[in-house]
C-alpha cells in the first residue's frame, strides 16, 4: 500500500484527480491540505468535503494557506467557473473541516512516517514551501513529492505565454520549493496537453459509464472544457489527474534529472521555469521531470477510477 498525503487548491480537475487517489485499492490517502489558488481558500475546502463524502472516505481535510506567500490571491475561477466545479450547482458548502493547520499537517505527517509519505501537490505550492521552512528535515523523510506544476522541459504557459498556473500563483513558494532538496517529480502543464485530453471520443467514453463518478467528472468540468476548446484544445486536458496517475504508476513515465530554477517578479518572467537542460547553470539537477506519460495508461486508471 502507498500512503499520500495530498495537497490541493480543490477545483475541477483535482477533484478527479482525489477521486482516482481515494478509489485506488493500492493507495492510503492520510489525509488531505487544501490550498488558495483555482479558487479562494474556503471554497477549496467546502469542494474537498463534497469530493470526499462522494467517494465514501473518511479522510480529513486541512485548510491551509489562504493567500499566497508574498502577494495577494488572483484565482483561475475564469476557467474553473466561480464554484470552481464547473457552476453545474453543486451543494459546495456547509460541510465541516477536521482543522489544524495544512503546514502542520504536512509536517506532522512526513516526520510521523518518514521514507513512508509519497506528497502529491496539485496546486500552488505556498502550504509545502510554509511546511519546508517550518521544518527544513522533512526533505529527507518525505520518500517522494510529485508535484502538478510548471510548463515541463517544452511546454507552453496556461495563464502567461510561459508560466504555468501553479508556479504562476505562487512564484515565490515554487522557487523555495524546487531548491529545497526534496525528492521531486514534476509533472508540467506539457504533459496535460500532450497526454491527458479528453476528446470526444474519450468525453463519450467516460460518459458511457454511466456511474455517479463518471457523470460527476463531467458536469465539474463543463466549464474548462469551453475554455480548452476555446484556446484550440480537442477537449478539457486533466494535468491534476495525470499528475495523480504518475504518482500512482511512475513505471508509464519517461523522466529526464535536470535543474530547473523558477523566476519571480511582476513582469512576463513570473512563475517562469528556467529548464537548465544542457547545465549551462552549473548547478547540480534538483529534480525529475516528467516528459512524457502512457497516455493509454493514464485513461485507463482513470477510467478504473471512475466506474
Ligand atoms: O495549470 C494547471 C494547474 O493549475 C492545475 O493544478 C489546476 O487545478 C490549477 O491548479
Ligand atoms: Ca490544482
Amino acid at each position: 500500500m502507498r500512503r499520500f498525503l495530498i495537497d490541493t487548491d480543490t477545483a475541477s480537475d483535482d477533484a478527479v484527480a482525489l477521486v482516482m487517489a481515494l478509489r485506488h485499492p493500492d493507495v492510503i490517502v492520510e489525509a488531505l491540505t487544501i490550498v488558495c489558488g483555482n479558487v479562494g481558500l474556503d471554497q477549496a475546502v467546502q469542494n474537498a468535503l463534497y469530493t470526499v463524502e462522494l467517494c465514501g472516505s473518511d479522510v480529513t481535510v486541512h485548510p491551509g494557506a489562504r493567500q499566497p506567500l508574498m502577494r495577494t490571491l488572483e484565482t483561475a475561477q475564469n476557467v474553473h467557473g466561480e464554484d470552481g466545479m464547473g457552476d453545474c450547482g453543486l451543494e459546495l458548502s456547509g460541510r465541516s473541516h477536521a482543522g489544524g493547520r495544512g503546514a502542520d499537517v504536512i509536517v506532522d505527517t512526513i516526520l510521523g512516517a518518514p521514507g513512508e509519505i509519497t506528497l502529491v501537490a496539485l496546486g500552488p505550492l505556498t502550504n509545502i514551501a510554509v511546511a519546508y521552512l517550518r521544518a527544513p528535515e522533512i526533505a529527507e523523510a518525505v520518500e517522494r513529492v510529485v508535484v502538478m506544476g510548471g510548463t515541463g522541459v517544452h511546454g507552453p504557459g496556461n495563464v502567461s505565454p510561459m508560466a504555468e498556473f501553479n508556479f504562476w500563483a505562487d512564484p515565490e513558494a515554487a522557487a523555495i520549493v524546487v531548491e529545497s532538496g526534496m525528492p521531486l517529480e514534476l509533472v508540467g502543464w506539457d504533459i496535460s496537453i500532450e497526454n491527458a485530453v479528453v476528446t470526444q471520443e474519450r468525453h463519450d467514453t467516460i460518459r458511457a459509464l454511466d456511474t455517479p463518478l463518471s457523470a460527476f467528472a463531467l458536469s465539474i468540468a463543463q466549464v474548462v472544457r469551453r475554455f480548452a476548446l476555446g484556446i484550440g484544445l480537442a477537449g478539457d486536458d486533466l494535468p491534476d489527474p495525470i499528475a495523480m496517475a504518475h504518482a500512482i504508476d511512475p513505471s508509464a513515465a519517461e523522466t529526464t534529472r535536470l535543474h530547473v530554477g523558477v523566476m519571480v517578479g511582476d513582469g512576463p518572467q513570473r512563475g517562469v521555469m528556467e529548464v537548465d537542460r544542457f547545465g549551462f547553470s552549473g548547478k547540480e539537477p534538483n529534480l525529475d521531470i516528467v516528459t512524457r506519460y502512457s497516455s493509454d495508461n493514464f485513461f485507463g486508471l482513470l477510467m478504473d477510477s471512475l466506474g
